[in-house]
Parts: C-alpha cells; structure tokens; sequence
C-alpha cells in the first residue's frame, strides 16, 4: 500500500439465518452425536438457511448492517467472497448492490472458498490504494447447506450458513482499522481436497441419473485428514509471516482465525504463541461458514469484549483452491450491526 493512504475498515454488519440445527438435530438424521461432533469439532450447532433463500439474501442482510454501522449510504465498490453464488453465472454481487441501492457501482464476486473474506479484502484494500474507490463494501457470504451431500455426516456437521461484511474507506496507515500486513497464498497441487467434482467446466453433467460416463457427483466433498493438517501448517506458516513483515515481535492481543475446527484453532495458537484465550471462538454456535467465517467471529469477539480499539489482530484463514491468507491490524472502534 502507498505511504499516506490506507483501507481502513470503519463498519462492521452480520447475519445468520435464523433456523438452528443442533447436534441433537442432526443425530436424528445420520449416524453421528453431539460428543461426536462436539469432542472432534467444538461444534455444538449452526444455522441453516430456509430452501426459499439464496445466498444473495445473507449477503443484502448483513451489508446493510455493515453500511449501517459505518454511517455510510453509498460505497464504489462491492466484493462478494461467496462459493455459493445464487447461480453459476452471473456473479451475484452485481444483484446484492443493486438491492443494497447502490447503483451502477463496481460489483464482482470473489472464489477463495474459507479464505474468501481475506482475499476480498485484500481486493478492496488495492482498490482503496489504487486510487480506484474511496469506500467498497466487502461482504462474505455462504450457505454450504445448499451444496452439502445430505448423507455426508463429515461434512454436514461442520458447515454453516451465515454472512458477514465490512465497509472499507480510504484512510492513514496509522489509524486504528487500518489494514496492515497481507499474506496470501494457494497450492493448487491439492485442488483435489475440497473439492465439488461434477458442474464446472472439468465435467459439465448437469443431470446424475444420465451420467456420460461414471457417476456424476454435484456436491461438495472433503478430504478431512489431510485438509486438517495442511489448515494447522498453512495457518500457523502465513500468521508468523504476517506478522514478521508488520514488525510484530511478541503475540498479538487476538486472534481471529476461521472457524473451522476448535482442535486446528488451538493448534494454530500454540505454535504460533498466542495464548487459547485470546482467540475468537464463534464455532460452537455457528460452525464453519466458510466466506462469512472471519466477520462472523470479528462482530462476536466485538460483542465479548475480547477484541477492543487499538488490540493487535491477526486474522487467518485457510480453505479450498488450497487458498490460505492473514492480515493484521490494530482494531477500530466500530459497533457491529
Ligand atoms: O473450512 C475449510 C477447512 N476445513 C477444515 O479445516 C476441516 C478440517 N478437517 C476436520 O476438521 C476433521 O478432519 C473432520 C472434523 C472433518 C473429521 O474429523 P477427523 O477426526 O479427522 O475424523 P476422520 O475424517 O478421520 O474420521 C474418523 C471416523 C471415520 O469413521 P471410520 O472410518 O473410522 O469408521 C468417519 O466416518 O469418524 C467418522 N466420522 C463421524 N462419526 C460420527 C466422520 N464424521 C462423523 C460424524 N459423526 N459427524
């Protein structure tokens, strides 16, 4: 970022679908429990969106909010981190600013999976930098309930939906809510992980009862094992980077990183030498919910008073492409909506 100008974030909305499924729930549907989950996971429950919802809808909602916190009514640009997009085209940013009344304002969507929400940043704050826009709203939002294998207990018992967003404007490096350093990286060598096999441009089949050859498969899968210990490795590898270039030389006051797996959490915070009670912990209530996972657990570490104007956070985050990205800053004084 140039000297003298920096994306400085000044509000802050969520939202969650109101629908709860606890573990209790999902017990009665597949063969798994809420020790199970919980012990594994950390996971007691999440929100699921009603089948009449879109991701767009999430999105609206929780830009609003973010708007309305920062006392702003109009932006440049919106970036929408989403893998659940209302429809494989057109993006769906240019639907949610349009019913944000935002006009004819820049509006594409971001695909970084978990990451999303740090690269969606990233992509405002360049924007912010360049000189291209003095204010952009940067929303993450997913409903995985709609691309989950409703027979997947690995997968149905982690993934949430919600949405979360920010407002970014053109500010000073040494203002609180200045964004600070970034990482980001991707290893495509393991696209293969997280992966929704059927439905792209790889194998086009639109219809699973008349598969070309094999059997299609249009839902969103998982190799658990090997994603949890590229998260811990990824994560902890990024946040000490991150923090090397911003010059931070003891832990940061907190840490806000995806919400994916308590146990990948607190591995990334031992390693990384942030203490267990100083990282955000959100799962519990509302699981993994992928683009929307970093704002989610900033506006309830906000509410808890864990995360306080002038605290040093570091947000990490780790997903499919593989994709993986951190970024500091020192917190701003922002009232979630
Ligand atoms: O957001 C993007 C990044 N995502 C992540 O970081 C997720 C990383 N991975 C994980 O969090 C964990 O790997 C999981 C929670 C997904 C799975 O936990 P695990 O301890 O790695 O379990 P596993 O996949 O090795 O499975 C162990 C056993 C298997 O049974 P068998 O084959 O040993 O009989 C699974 O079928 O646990 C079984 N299992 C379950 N049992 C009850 C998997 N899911 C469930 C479940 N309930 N929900």
């Amino acid at each position: 970022m140039s000297a003298g100008r920096a994306a400085v974030v000044c509000g802050l909305g969520t939202w969650l679908p109101p629908r709860v499924v606890t573990n209790d729930d999902l017990s009665q549907v597949l063969d798994t429990s809420d020790e199970w989950i919980r012990s594994r996971t950390g996971i007691g429950q999440r929100h699921v969106a009603d089948p009449t919802m879109a991701t767009s809808d999430l999105a609206v909602e929780a830009g609003g909010r973010a708007m309305k916190s920062a006392e702003v009514d109009s932006v440049d640009a919106v970036v929408l981190a989403t893998t659940t997009p209302d429809r494989p085209c057109p993006a769906t940013a240019p639907l949610v600013a349009s019913r944000l009344g935002l006009g004819t304002v820049a509006a594409f969507d971001v695909v970084a999976v978990c990451t999303g929400f740090l690269y969606g940043l990233a992509t405002g704050a360049g924007m912010i930098a360049t000189g291209g826009a003095e204010r952009v709203l940067v929303i993450g939002a997913d409903t995985f309930s709609t691309i989950l294998d409703p027979h997947d207990r690995s997968t149905r018992a982690i993934f949430g939906d919600g949405a979360g967003a920010v407002v970014l404007r053109a500010g000073q490096p040494d203002e609180d809510g200045a964004l600070g350093a970034f990482d980001l990286g991707s290893d495509g060598t393991g696209s293969e992980l997280i992966v929704i096999p059927s439905g792209g441009s790889r194998d086009p089949r639109r219809d699973p009862d008349r598969p070309a050859e094999g059997d299609a498969d249009p839902y969103f899968r998982m190799a658990g094992k090997s994603v949890f210990r590229n998260a811990v490795e990824r994560m902890t590898a990024s946040a000490r980077k991150t923090m090397t270039d911003v010059g931070w030389s003891t832990p940061p006051d907190v840490l806000v990183a995806h919400q994916a797996n308590l146990r990948i959490l607190h591995a990334v915070a031992d390693r990384v030498g942030i203490a267990r009670d100083a990282c955000a912990v959100n799962l519990d209530r509302v699981g993994n919910t992928a683009a929307a996972s970093i704002p989610l657990a900033l506006a309830d570490a906000t509410l808890s008073g864990l995360l306080r104007p002038g605290h040093r956070l570091l947000m990490t985050a780790f997903g499919g492409g593989l994709a993986w990205g951190s970024c500091t800053m020192r917190w701003p004084a922002v009232t979630p909506g």
